[in-house]
């Protein structure tokens, strides 16, 4: 009997063995922004993964105006055209003054302006380490009131508070949960 019960339990852990090896890891994190202008064209998406060093955010846009542009986070879920205030400013939540060259600087939303070249067409990826899809954290892009990415009219200063004297919003999508939809 004695014998019967060891060879039992052994069977068992060995069946149970391949599941557990089999059972998948769990996804990082994903979220998405469909950026639309300010008459309300599409003009792509951005997805949002989470990496250990910060969350990784591909954009694939198209039918921008060449040039360089600036790229935020902004601090309020909402993109109204034709302004897009209502996007708020942007997203802060360590309470610093804007851009990277700023000594009181810089706020999590803060990115690297993007060049868009001559056909408007542009896919690209950018790790912004400021912010986080980690739900309840500070930094994390899914808060109450929501937040953005926003392209902008002219390129960032990186210095001049609170926005780095980039002009209007012409580019404007939600931080949503989930994957993008395919397209
Ligand atoms: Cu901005
Ligand atoms: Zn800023």
């Amino acid at each position: 009997m004695k014998h019967l019960s060891a060879l039992v339990s052994c069977s068992l852990l060995l069946a149970g063995a391949p599941a557990l090896a089999q059972s998948p890891a769990a996804p990082p994190p994903v979220a998405n922004a469909e950026l639309k202008t300010a008459d309300g064209k599409d003009v792509g998406t951005a997805t949002l993964t989470q990496t250990p060093d910060g969350v990784r955010i591909a954009i694939a846009v198209k039918g921008l105006p060449p040039g360089e542009h600036a790229f935020h986070v902004h601090a309020v879920g909402k993109c109204e055209a034709p302004g897009f205030t209502s996007a708020g400013p942007h997203f802060n939540p360590e309470n610093k003054k804007h851009g990277k060259l700023n000594h009181e600087g810089h706020h999590a939303g803060d990115m690297d302006n993007v060049s868009i070249p001559a056909n408007g067409n542009l896919t690209l990826t950018v790790v912004n380490k400021d912010i986080t899809l980690d739900k309840g954290k500070p930094n994390s892009v899914f808060q109450a009131a929501g937040t953005t990415l926003v392209v902008h009219a002219n390129k960032d200063d990186y210095t001049t508070d609170p926005a780095g004297n980039a002009g209007d919003r012409i580019a404007c999508g939600v931080i949503t949960e989930g994957p993008a939809k395919a397209r």
